[in-house]
C-alpha cells in the first residue's frame, strides 16, 4: 500500500475519482489502517471532496486485521496495471518487448503515417510510437503520465531525438494544441472508461486532431467494440484466419517463467505451458487474451 505514493495528483485523482477502478471507499479506507501518515495523506487530498468525510470515518473504524488484508488484496488488485506502470516499468518493458503487434496494422496505416504528424497517447515505453518512425512519421509525440515509462521511452529513442517528442500527460489533457497532429493513435492504452480515455479522452483525441484526419485506437479491448462503433469508429482486423496463431515472444525461458509468474499468476496455465513445451514463445489463446491485430478508426470532421 505504501507504494501509493508512487502516482502525481492528477493519477491519483483518476483513480480514485472514476468508476474504471471501481474502488470503494471502504476498500480504500480499510486498506490503509496501519499504514504510514505519508500514504494516508496523500489519499485524502486526492479523493473528492464528498467521499472525504466517509473515508475518514472508515479509517477511524475498528476493523479485524482480516478485513484489512482482504481490502489491500481488492486494491492492490484492481491498481496491478496502474501500479506496474509507474513503480515497475522496467518488468513492463519486458512483457512487452515480446508482446509484438501484428505487422499488418502498420503495413495498412502507413499512409497515415508516412511524412505526417503523429500523437501517440498513452505511449508507454513507446512500443507504437516506434513504428510510427519505421513507416516515416515527420514527428511523434508521445504523451505518457508514467515518469519511469517516459523515461525508457526517452532511452530507446535516443537515435531518433528529432523525429520523437516524450510529453508527460493524459488522455484528458493532451498537451498539443488544437488541430496539430494528422494522426491521433492509441495502443492498447484508451478504453471506454474516464479513467483511460472515455469521452473526455475522445474530446481531446478529436481536438488534436486536424479535419480530415485520423483517430486510430490500435488493439482495443473487446467489450469496448460497441462503444467505439456508436462513436462512429470502424473496426478492423489484419489477422487472416488459418494463419498461425501470434505468440508473445518473451526475450528467454527464464523471462517468459518470469512474465507468468508475476503479469499472470492468475491464470497458472501459462507457466504450465511454459514448463511443458520449455518454449519462450506463448500463443495468446494460452494467454486468455486476444491477439494484438486490430484497430479501429475514426476520420475527423
Ligand atoms: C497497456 S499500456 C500500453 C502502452 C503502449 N501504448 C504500448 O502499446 O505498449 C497502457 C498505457 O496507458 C497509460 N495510461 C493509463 N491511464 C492513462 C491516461 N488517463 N491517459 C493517458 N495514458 C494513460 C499507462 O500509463 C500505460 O503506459
Amino acid at each position: 500500500m505504501e507504494d501509493l505514493v508512487v502516482f502525481d495528483d492528477a493519477a491519483l485523482q483518476s483513480l480514485l475519482c472514476h468508476q474504471g477502478f471501481g474502488l470503494s471507499v471502504e476498500d480504500l479506507a480499510h486498506s490503509l489502517h496501519g499504514m504510514s501518515r505519508q500514504v494516508i495523506e496523500c489519499i485524502e487530498r486526492n479523493i473528492s471532496g464528498n467521499n472525504r468525510v466517509a473515508f475518514l470515518n472508515e479509517l477511524q473504524r475498528d476493523i479485524p486485521p482480516e478485513r484489512a488484508d482482504m481490502a489491500r488484496r481488492v486494491v492492490l488488485d484492481r491498481l496491478f496495471w496502474e501500479l506496474t506502470y509507474w513503480k515497475t516499468p522496467d518488468l513492463y518493458e519486458e512483457l512487452t518487448g515480446g508482446e509484438r503487434l501484428h505487422p499488418g496494422i502498420f503495413e495498412q496505416l502507413a499512409p497515415d503515417i508516412s511524412g505526417n504528424r503523429v500523437l501517440d497517447a498513452g505511449a508507454g515505453s513507446g512500443r507504437a510510437a516506434l513504428e510510427c518512425v519505421k513507416y516515416g512519421a515527420e514527428k511523434v509525440f508521445a504523451v505518457e503520465p508514467s515518469p519511469g515509462l517516459l523515461r525508457i521511452l526517452e532511452q530507446k529513442w535516443r537515435s531518433a531525438r528529432n523525429q520523437v517528442v516524450p510529453l508527460r500527460g493524459r488522455f484528458d489533457a493532451i498537451p498539443v494544441p488544437d488541430k496539430s497532429v494528422d494522426l491521433a493513435i492509441s495502443c492498447s492504452a484508451f478504453t471506454a472508461d474516464p479513467a483511460q480515455g472515455g469521452e473526455p479522452g475522445l474530446a481531446e483525441l478529436q481536438r488534436v486532431t486536424r479535419s480530415g484526419g485520423k483517430v486510430v485506437i490500435i488493439w482495443p479491448r473487446p467489450q469496448d467494440y460497441a462503444w467505439l462503433d456508436r462513436h462512429g469508429f470502424s473496426y478492423v482486423t489484419v489477422q487472416a484466419r488459418g494463419v498461425q496463431e501470434m505468440c508473445v515472444q518473451f526475450g528467454s525461458l527464464q523471462s517468459a517463467l518470469q512474465c507468468a509468474r508475476h503479469f499472470y499468476a492468475h491464470n497458472p496455465q501459462v507457466a504450465r505451458f511454459i514448463e511443458r513445451e520449455r518454449r519462450s514463445d506463448v500463443p495468446f489463446s494460452i494467454l486468455g487474451i486476444n491477439p494484438p491485430c486490430d484497430y479501429c478508426w475514426l476520420v475527423i470532421k
